[in-house]
């Protein structure tokens, strides 16, 4: 049944509406997951009328797709409120445009607040919904949250017992949007229907797991929040660590949504959390110098606009992660991830133990490990990596291949964007895409100690890594310590 419901979006006006959120919304009323019986109210400061937004919707949608809308239906259903954020008034008129919507559309009370705002306003717009009675319908209520959800477990409590005296957990959908990308879904899906690879899925049998999240943007226009946050917040803290949940959760009783996050909790919590004095051993920080990407000069992070020109901020980060259950006791789970490196990519390498003897030594023969390698993002799909025996030479020569399957290579299969599933599930009322609380909560108590000590501690050897490179040299002497390399990127 198609949801429906009254989106409001606070931040209208703001990049993440117009570069994901409408363009979503467009892809799902295009497939017909919305039937007619849905709204949008864009809120933000500017000045703007119906008519002007509803222009800026579709410029959006047009340049998200590079094609012209047939007719103005889609935008039809958009309406602006022009607001202040503190003023009790704006919530007031906001009240009754919703009320009247709800009538025009019939959504039955049904009402999602998205804030697509600056974080510090979460806590007064959602006290300033329940005090003007916007919180109160006869239909559902639901709040979308966007990152970053506070800069530490402290202040993640804080914001969270605010927005909790407004909405129950339930009623709270916070965004990971890894969590709705194809491939971070199917990595799941990829270990719990095949037979072959659950019984290996452990320590008895993988040697270790890397997971890299490398981009080739800088900070660009977001020097100011990202001077504050760095690349611990910015991506470990949330879309790696979710990742690393994925990755070593137990299968879920049923693929209920509380099943599933409970498995994930679980992982984090058996995080084996670190102390000051060993944050040098585990972790290492990266802040980009000058370099070339793709052909092109590059100023260094500290030369970006916004940006503290003797900046201690990192912009890279690798790390070794170890989890402390029965399951993967002793594998080290490593992480990368960082702005302007070589390439932009995400992927996932399991890297399983080599097999107990080298029948092939006398020929010099070395046996490369296998491999299972997912493919997030640009590329979709899995690469195992085997050995087999050289075509046309004795038994005694060797020649890795490789087994693929690219998901995205289907002809005619057009990957949604993350934004558009994850505002799907939230219209239906399914959270299991979304952070629980609890994933927040361990998650900072993990990589708090981590950002203390950084904190505290001023880099010398910052820049470190040349913009277009995969990182500084200490990244892989991490590795290295434990008889490892990172696997390339290609
Ligand atoms: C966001 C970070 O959460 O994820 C950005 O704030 C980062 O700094 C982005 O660029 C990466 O997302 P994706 O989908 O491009 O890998």
């Amino acid at each position: 049944m198609n949801p429906k419901s009254i989106i409001v979006i606070f931040g209208a006006t703001g990049d993440l509406a117009k570069r994901k959120l409408f363009p979503s919304l467009y892809r799902l009323y295009e497939k017909g997951h919305l039937n007619e019986q849905f709204a949008v109210v864009g809120v933000a400061r500017r000045p703007l009328s119906a008519d002007e937004f509803r222009n800026y919707v579709r410029d959006s949608v047009e340049t998200a797709f590079h094609q012209k809308l047939a007719d103005g239906r889609f935008t039809s259903h958009f309406y602006y409120h022009p607001f202040d954020v503190t003023e009790a008034e704006s919530y007031q008129r906001l009240k009754s445009l919703l009320e009247q919507l709800d009538g025009t559309y019939k959504t039955e009370g049904n009402r999602i607040f998205y804030l697509a705002m600056a974080p510090e306003f979460f806590g007064t717009v959602t006290s300033r919904l329940q005090s003007e009675g916007l919180t109160e319908t006869h239909g559902f209520k639901r709040l979308v949250i966007e990152k970053p959800f506070g800069h530490d477990l402290a202040s993640a409590e804080k914001l969270n017992d605010e927005i909790r005296r407004v909405f129950s957990e339930r009623e709270i959908y916070r965004i990971d949007h890894y969590l709705g990308k194809e491939m971070v879904q199917n990595i799941e899906v990829i270990r719990f229907s095949n037979a072959i690879f659950e019984p290996l899925w452990n320590n008895r049998f993988i040697a270790n797991i890397q997971i890299t999240s490398s981009e080739t943007l800088g900070v660009e226009d977001r020097g100011r929040y990202y001077d504050h946050s760095g690349a611990l917040r910015d991506m470990v803290q949330n879309h790696m660590l979710q990742m690393v949940a994925l990755l070593a959760m137990e299968p879920p009783i049923k693929l209920t949504t509380d099943d599933i996050r409970h498995e994930k909790v679980k992982v984090l919590r058996a995080l084996r959390p670190i102390a000051h004095d060993e944050v040098d051993r585990y972790f290492v920080r990266g802040q980009y110098g000058r370099g070339v990407i793709h052909g092109k000069n590059v100023p260094a992070y500290r030369e970006e606009p916004n940006v503290d020109p003797d900046s201690n901020t990192e912009t890279f980060v690798a790390g070794k992660l170890l989890i402390d259950n029965f399951r993967w006791a002793g594998v080290p789970f490593y992480i990368r991830t960082g702005k302007r490196m070589a390439e932009k990519s995400t992927k996932i390498v399991v890297q399983f133990k080599d097999v107990p003897m080298n029948l092939y030594y006398r020929t010099n023969e070395t046996i490369a490990p296998n491999l299972l390698v997912i493919h997030i993002q640009p590329d979709e799909g899995i690469t195992l990596h085997l050995n087999g025996k050289k075509t046309g030479e004795s038994t005694t020569i060797t020649a890795p291949f490789q087994l693929d399957y690219c998901n995205n290579c289907i002809d005619g299969i057009n990957t949604p964007e993350a934004y558009e599933k994850l505002l799907y599930d939230c219209m239906r009322g399914d959270a299991t895409n979304f952070t629980h609380w609890d994933e927040v909560a361990a998650s900072w108590q993990f990589v708090d100690p981590i950002s203390e000590v950084w904190a505290n501690t001023k880099a010398s050897d910052f820049p470190n890594y040349a913009a277009g490179s995969m990182g500084p040299a200490a990244a892989d002497e991490l590795l290295k310590k434990d008889g490892f390399h990172w696997w390339p990127i290609e």
